[in-house]
């Protein structure tokens, strides 16, 4: 899979993205991730990517044409990939839209800054916008390392076992079990003893109560829809 990401902080994204398993999954070639400057595409000597808002207001708009410029590049350099804005005004981001994500072979994440991006790129050039929650950040670059980082684990070869995601929270619906590691007591705290038992039958029956447990004392939403999947609404 390929990424490009447009931003205008792409050593901040770089020293992320090229850390841990994604750096490591990189260096094996199971992912191609390009950060690119907005401001290398302005065509000012000034490299000035931003305006005030036509309608007065607080803040600066980044303006449509180095965003376009910089799209270019990449649709020259890769394709056409699918293109996505980070934006607190997007549908949000759950595990099933990356699982539907990393069937695309190339996406190209836009990283808005400021008070936002100018509508009409957003009109011409983006196929779909995205938020991570309903806050609002400075710019996209935390959310598109977001999106970025849950969409490539799921891409095969990255992560050692394919279980390492399929069990997590938020696959199947549910929240995960507790986990727990060495020491067996710690503060005066014993580890579950079901777990330490060897019998991989009732670990498996234990840890799928405890998730179910969990999900619907945290999770009431989520919980509410596994049963409506499971065909126990209401
Ligand atoms: C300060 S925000 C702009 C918010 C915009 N004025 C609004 O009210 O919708 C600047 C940029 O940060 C990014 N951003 C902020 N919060 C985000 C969120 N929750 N999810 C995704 N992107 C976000 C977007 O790229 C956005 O263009």
């Amino acid at each position: 899979m390929r990424v490009d990401i447009l931003t205008l902080f792409p050593d901040a994204v770089e020293a992320m993205m090229g850390a841990s398993i994604l750096g490591r999954a990189r260096e094996r070639g199971h992912l191609a991730i390009h950060c690119h400057q907005i401001r290398d595409y302005t065509a000012n000597r000034q490299k000035q990517v931003d305006d005030y808002p036509y309608g007065g207001g607080l803040g600066m708009i980044l303006q449509a044409d180095p965003l376009y410029r910089c799209l270019q590049h990449v649709w020259k350099v890769a394709g056409r990939g699918h293109t996505i804005l980070l934006s607190p005004q997007g549908a949000l981001l759950r595990q099933d839209t990356a699982r539907r994500f990393v069937t695309y072979p190339h996406l190209i994440l836009v990283c808005g800054h400021y008070e936002g991006v100018d509508e009409r790129f957003i009109e011409v050039c983006v196929q779909e916008e995205i938020s991570i929650g309903d806050y609002v950040l400075t710019g996209g670059e935390i959310p598109a390392m977001a999106l970025c980082d849950a969409v490539c684990r799921l891409v095969p070869g990255v992560l050692s076992d394919e279980s390492s995601f399929t069990g997590e929270s938020h696959w199947d619906g549910l929240l995960e079990y507790p986990q727990y590691t060495r020491p067996e007591f710690w503060q005066g705290r014993a580890a579950p003893p079901i777990l330490l038992s060897g019998h991989h039958k009732n670990i498996q029956a234990w840890r799928r109560a405890q998730s179910e447990e969990r999900t619907r004392l945290r999770r009431p939403d989520l919980w509410a829809r596994y049963l409506e999947k499971r065909g126990q609404g209401g």
